[in-house]
This record gives C-alpha cells, sequence and structure tokens, in this order.
C-alpha cells in the first residue's frame, strides 16, 4: 500500500494531522496500536487555549466544542486562607475552553476524514533518510503489512518506536511527586479551576462538564491509587483546596477513575530525520501543571500540516526545513511555562522554597505584570508564535 503521509499513532495529534492534511488534498494514513474504543475514552487533558479552540473551529471540529464546552475567563490560585482570581479577558483578553481530550479525539472520529488501521502490532519505521521510507507492521488479522509514503508522521506518543529513530539531543527532568487523578460525578464546587499551593501538597480542581469535575492531589512517586480510598481523598483535597475557608464548600461525590500519573519534562531535538517527522508526546512531554500537553501537540500538527501541504502541493519545502525549529520555539516556551507552574505550586518540605512559592505567588497575584505574564503562557501564545 502507498500513501503520501503515513502517521504513526491515533491520538490527537495523528487524527488532527491526518484531518487537516485530508482536507488540504493530501493523502494520509493512520497506524494505531490500540483499538479505537480505547483511544477514544482515555482520559487526559481538559484544557484548550484559545488558538487549539479557533484552530479547530477553523477547520470544522468547532460546533459541538462550542455547543458543550465551556469558555473560561480566568483562573483561581491560592493557599491557605488566599484565594485570587486572575482574569485572562481583563490580562490578555484571551480565554480558554474546558472540553475534554475524550471529546477532541470524538469529533476528529466523527469528521469521518482519517483511514486508521486499528489494532495493529509491531510498527516499525524504515528509510527514513531516503525519499521513500516505509512503515511495517502486523494488521489486526495478524498479516504483516508494508505501508509506503513519502513522509513519516511520529505522533505515537512518548512510548512509539518513532523518537528512537531520531539521531537527537534530549533534555529532561523528573519530578519528585506524581498526581493522583480522579473523575468525579458531581457538579464542580467552583466555576473556574482551583489551583492550590498547601503544606500537604498541590491540588487542582478541575471539571469536564456541569455534573462532572475532575480532581487532582501531589501524592508521592511511586503512590499506589489504593492506598487512596474515596473518603481519605475527598478529605484530603477539601483540606488542601479550602472547604470551610470564606464559606466555600467542596462537595464530595462517587468517584469513577482514579489514576496516578507520574510528573516529567522532556524534549527532543530536532524533531525531524530526514522524512521522519516528529509531533506531540513523541518529541515532547510536560508536566500537567499548565495544561499544555495537547495543546503542544495540536500546535505541532498545525505546522506540520502547513509544511506538509506547501511541500506536496507547492512544490515547496522551505516549511519542511524550518519545521523543527518553528515547533521548538514554542514547545520551549510550554516546557519553561510547566516547569515554573509546577515548581511555584509543588511542595517538597523544604521551608525555603515553600517561603519563595509563597512570595511568587502573592507577587503574581498582586502585580499586573507578575498576571500578565501567567495569563499569556496559560491561555496561550498564537500558533506559529
Ligand atoms: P498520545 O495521545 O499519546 O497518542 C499517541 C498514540 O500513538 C496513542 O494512541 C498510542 O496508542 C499510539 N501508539 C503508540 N505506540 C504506537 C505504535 N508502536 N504504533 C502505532 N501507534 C502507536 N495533558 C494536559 O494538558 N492535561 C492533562 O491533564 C493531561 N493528563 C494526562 C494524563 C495521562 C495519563 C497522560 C499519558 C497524558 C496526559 N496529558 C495531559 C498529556 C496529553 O494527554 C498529551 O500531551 C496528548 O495526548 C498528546 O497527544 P499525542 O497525540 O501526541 O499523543
Ligand atoms: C486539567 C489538567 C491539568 O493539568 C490542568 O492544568 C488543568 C486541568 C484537567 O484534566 O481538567
Amino acid at each position: 500500500m502507498r500513501t503520501q503521509v503515513a502517521i504513526i499513532g491515533a491520538g490527537p495529534a495523528g487524527l488532527l494531522l491526518s484531518h487537516l492534511l485530508t482536507r488540504a488534498g493530501v493523502d494520509a494514513v493512520v497506524l494505531e496500536t490500540r483499538s479505537q474504543e480505547y483511544v477514544a475514552s482515555r482520559i487526559r487533558a481538559g484544557i484548550l487555549e484559545q488558538s487549539s479552540v479557533d484552530l479547530l473551529t477553523e477547520v470544522g471540529l468547532g460546533d459541538r466544542l462550542r455547543a458543550e464546552g465551556h469558555e473560561h475567563r480566568g483562573i483561581y490560585l491560592q493557599w491557605p486562607g488566599e484565594r485570587h482570581h486572575l482574569d485572562f479577558v481583563d490580562l490578555t483578553g484571551r480565554t480558554v475552553w474546558v472540553y475534554g481530550q475524550t471529546e477532541v479525539q470524538k469529533d476528529l472520529v466523527a469528521a469521518g476524514t482519517a483511514e486508521v488501521r486499528y489494532e495493529i502490532s509491531e510498527t516499525t519505521v524504515h528509510d527514513v533518510e531516503t525519499s521513500r521510507p516505509y512503515v511495517t507492521y502486523v494488521d489486526a488479522r495478524g498479516t504483516a503489512q508494508r505501508l509506503d509514503a513519502d513522509v513519516i508522521a511520529g505522533c505515537d506518543g512518548s512510548f512509539g518506536p518513532s523518537r528512537n529513530a531520531v539521531p537527537a539531543e534530549t533534555y529532561e527532568r523528573t519530578y519528585p511527586y506524581s498526581w493522583l487523578g480522579i473523575l468525579a460525578d458531581v457538579a464542580p464546587s467552583t466555576d473556574e479551576l482551583i489551583y492550590a499551593w498547601h503544606p500537604n501538597g498541590f491540588a487542582l480542581h478541575s471539571m469536564r462538564s456541569p455534573t462532572v469535575s475532575r480532581l487532582y492531589l501531589q501524592v508521592p512517586n511511586g503512590t499506589d491509587p489504593a492506598s487512596w480510598p474515596d473518603d481519605r481523598i475527598w478529605e484530603e483535597l477539601g483540606r488542601r483546596l479550602g472547604h470551610g475557608q470564606d464559606g466555600w464548600k467542596l462537595t464530595p461525590g462517587p468517584i469513577t477513575d482514579k489514576s496516578v500519573l507520574p510528573m516529567r519534562s522532556y524534549v527532543q531535538t530536532p524533531m525531524r530525520h530526514g522524512n521522519l517527522f516528529l509531533a506531540g508526546d513523541a518529541a515532547h512531554i510536560v508536566p500537567p501543571t499548565g495544561a499544555k500537553g495537547l495543546n503542544l501537540a495540536i500546535a505541532d500538527v498545525t505546522l506540520l500540516a502547513k509544511a506538509l501541504v506547501a511541500r506536496f502541493r507547492e512544490r515547496s519545502d522551505a516549511l519542511v526545513s524550518s519545521y523543527s525549529d518553528d515547533a521548538l520555539r514554542r514547545v520551549w516556551r510550554c516546557t519553561h511555562f510547566s516547569w515554573w507552574m509546577t515548581t511555584m505550586l509543588h511542595t517538597g518540605g523544604d521551608p525555603f522554597d515553600a517561603q519563595l512559592q509563597l512570595s511568587q505567588l502573592k507577587w503574581v497575584t498582586s502585580s499586573t505584570a507578575g498576571a500578565t505574564g501567567l495569563a499569556e503562557n496559560y491561555a496561550g501564545l498564537p500558533i506559529g508564535f
């Protein structure tokens, strides 16, 4: 089989890339190890930056997002005894949207633009330095297959094979804490997200809809979710998020999902080797505190689609040549922001660090310059910045 772009991975990066290319008349085939149902139900990111929403709207994927998503003007930052609202609209004129990655994924599947081979195995990329790269794999029926292409897009996340096929510099930071994340069938106790610093550790109150809440607690690495029964989780969330403070109440409810996520920063440069291009988590991982992972994947494939369309439709390689540098400019900005939010809000038991964090939080919430810096990064810079 032959196509112009062989895309490995049907996560948001791979499916959106396929959608953008197909709309522009470039052929693509997507290869995915998991089943369609598994990919669609993975609970992950929940916040879309303004530029992600604008892009999805521009390419015909904004209807349900705008009908069912929730636009937020800002976030709350808090520490014991104080809660402050940062209004991104006042500060930067931009907003963010609560719309789960699962919903983005459903919209991409519903668009029907991607030709996806699900449940494949043994994905291997070949001859990526040449103009005739190809991918071999075993299809869902167990038959060996070969997909020839002009270009391979590695959108296979942090555990896929693409990144290993790119000789690259890697930059990495592992954090000494993880997040325990829960999904609960209960109305959110807040109108906008609350990011809380607390001596016991960070907590975040997010949401998915008017009836579903998503909350996180900082926990030590290696934590077993079984050591956190539901009552313990709600009690600790209440403590860290300030239940009872100024009359605010955290309403508990049935927990429907519970998992522990480790936190890591990782950047691989360059994001290209010959005719293999990396996008999304295949090239970089951010800790979740700044809500950047999904947005970065969307920004990468927007740049990559433009570059590949210019190559195939206009015979121009300028954007292909600059893809890695163009994408990495934003990747490093988001890597810094995610590290900065993470280290400002997570506690490690060092009293000196704690005072620095509180000083930083007081500055960010009281200075227009400090607040604007956070708002500009959180609500997101335009794609292509
Ligand atoms: P992925 O979504 O990882 O998609 C990669 C795809 O490639 C997968 O479908 C995978 O099955 C497939 N694949 C892997 N190997 C192969 C192979 N050999 N052959 C074919 N296909 C393959 N970000 C936030 O902003 N906020 C959050 O709260 C948040 N929570 C997260 C929770 C978890 C548990 C994880 C893992 C990530 C979270 N993220 C979060 C990050 C965000 O979800 C990712 O940045 C986003 O999914 C990146 O999209 P992607 O398409 O690049 O990669
Ligand atoms: C969510 C996750 C984040 O990492 C974040 O910063 C905000 C929201 C969420 O899953 O809703």
